[in-house]
């Protein structure tokens, strides 16, 4: 059975089915007996309203009156003598009627008594009862019922519960094939989302509403579409945006040297050329390193090694390297930080974050403006914010900025020549440590970054 609403409507029909068999087995045996009980005891009470009238009029002439009463009905009556004598009956004696009459009963209670129910086995069901005048008892009123009479009764019953069983047997059908097709439904339809999936289709729409366990995996595929997706979109985005940074400083290259290649130069002009070329190269060499870094970050192969760093003496040694280097715009940078933090870092990755956000802040700062690090430290963490004086970013580029490739000003000018990779990283790197990095701006006063670190 390949389906799935097949093998679940068809395991509760068989379950549903015996369930139904036995609850009908149980009723149809109780309703033949209770039947076959009322007969009997019908019976009996009419053989002791018979004998009660005998007990009063106990003469030929109420005998055979009570003979005539029982010759138009069902019933069969006997009346004996005490000493088993017939003195009247209402139809002739057959032999099955005569080898219960001849049975000895012992002594009869005044309330009669059943000599034969067993209704499948012999002729007759049949009841006696006393006639006692005055504490002695005069003779016996017999009463015989067919057991044909019994057996078309139930068969009637076992015909009608045929009929019933065949009905509820027929609604059972298809109510579990309703139930399971509209229990399987759903599954159905994510099996045939997924495999549309796995062929590439993401354009999934489940509308699946229930919120049970079905609702939520429906939920989750569709949140997984959704997700790949994205996916796929950032991927083409992100190679169509490697391709663009790569070729730009690749058509430089190519442009230079054809230029470094004419005669007529003169050798300082050839290397200026290929001072260019070379810087085009370094600056390619950068990119693609930052590509496999931030490769690597993504694959979780990226290994930090974090050791008990003392804060001021790590910052203080990097604003000493970058000092040098921000001397042609006169920029200072100034530190202000506690002496005894100390914190659990990757030197390496994190002189890389700071050196990226000094840089940052250097390029788009004017002439002879202030950097400022601050570390503030709190009980449960501790902040390092780089604040600087210049452009600022504006309110629409500032949620993105974090984001591979993203620039604020979109032409890569050779002054600003960044690839837009810087803050990505440094992102990554810091979220390894377990921290997060904001950043707030102001356009015409500056922008602040805030690092953040928890106290391990
Ligand atoms: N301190 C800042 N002041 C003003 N704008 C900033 C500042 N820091 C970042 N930005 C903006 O955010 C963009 C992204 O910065 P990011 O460091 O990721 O790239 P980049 O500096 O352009 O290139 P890269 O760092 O890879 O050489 C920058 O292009 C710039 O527009
Ligand atoms: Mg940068």
């Amino acid at each position: 059975m390949k389906h799935i609403s097949i093998k679940l409507g068809f395991y509760f029909l068989v379950c549903v089915t015996f369930i139904e068999a036995v609850l009908f087995a149980l009723l149809y045996f109780s309703l033949v007996n209770t039947r076959v009980d009322e007969e009997v005891s019908s019976l009996l009470a009419r053989g002791n309203s018979h004998s009660d009238v005998l007990e009063k009029y106990f003469d030929p002439q109420t005998i055979m009156h009570v003979a005539l009463m029982e010759s138009e009905a069902e019933t069969k009556v006997v009346i004996t003598a005490e000493d088993g004598k017939i003195l009247a009956k209402s139809n002739n004696v057959d032999t099955a009627m005569e080898e219960h009459l001849a049975k000895d009963m012992g002594s009869v209670p005044e309330k009669g008594m059943v000599i034969e129910n067993h209704w499948k086995t012999s002729n007759y069901i049949c009841t006696v009862s006393p006639i006692q005048v005055q504490g002695e008892t005069k003779g016996y009123v017999y009463m015989f019922l067919g057991t044909d009479s019994i057996e078309k009764m139930i068969e009637r019953l076992t015909h009608q519960f045929l009929v019933i069983a065949a009905i509820t047997f027929l609604l059972t059908v298809v109510t579990m094939f309703l139930l399971s097709r509209s229990l399987t439904q759903p599954l159905i339809r994510m099996k045939k989302a997924t495999e549309r999936m796995s062929k590439g289709d993401l354009s999934v729409s489940l509308n699946i509403k229930s919120n049970d366990e079905v609702g939520e995996l429906a939920h989750s595929i569709q949140t997984l579409a959704n997700d790949l997706n994205y996916m796929k979109k950032e991927r083409s985005e992100f190679l169509a945006s490697v391709a663009h940074e790569l070729r730009t400083p690749l058509t430089y290259v190519r442009g230079y040297a054809d230029i470094a290649m004419r005669d007529t130069l003169s050798l300082e002009e050839r290397n200026t050329y290929l001072t260019i070329i070379k810087d085009e190269a370094d600056h390619v060499t950068g990119l693609v390193q930052d590509l496999f870094e931030l490769a690597q970050m993504e694959k979780h192969n990226f290994i930090i090694e974090k050791q008990e760093t003392d804060l001021y003496d790590f910052l203080e040694k990097i604003v000493t390297k970058v000092q040098l280097a921000y001397e042609d715009k006169q920029i200072r940078i100034l530190l202000s930080c506690p002496k005894d933090i100390v914190v659990s870092i990757d030197q390496k990755r994190f002189e890389q974050v700071i050196i990226n956000l000094l840089d940052n802040a250097y390029f788009h700062s004017q002439l002879s403006s202030i950097i400022s690090i601050t570390v503030k430290s709190s009980q449960s963490s501790i902040q390092i914010v780089i604040q600087d004086q210049g452009e600022g970013i504006p309110p629409e580029d500032l949620p993105h900025i974090f984001e591979r490739f993203y620039r604020v000003d979109k032409s890569r000018t050779r002054a600003t020549g960044g690839s837009g990779l810087g803050l990505a990283i440094v992102k990554e790197i810091v979220e390894f440590h377990g921290g997060t990095i904001a950043a707030t701006s102001q356009v015409g006063k500056g922008s602040v970054f805030t690092i953040t670190l928890r106290e391990q």
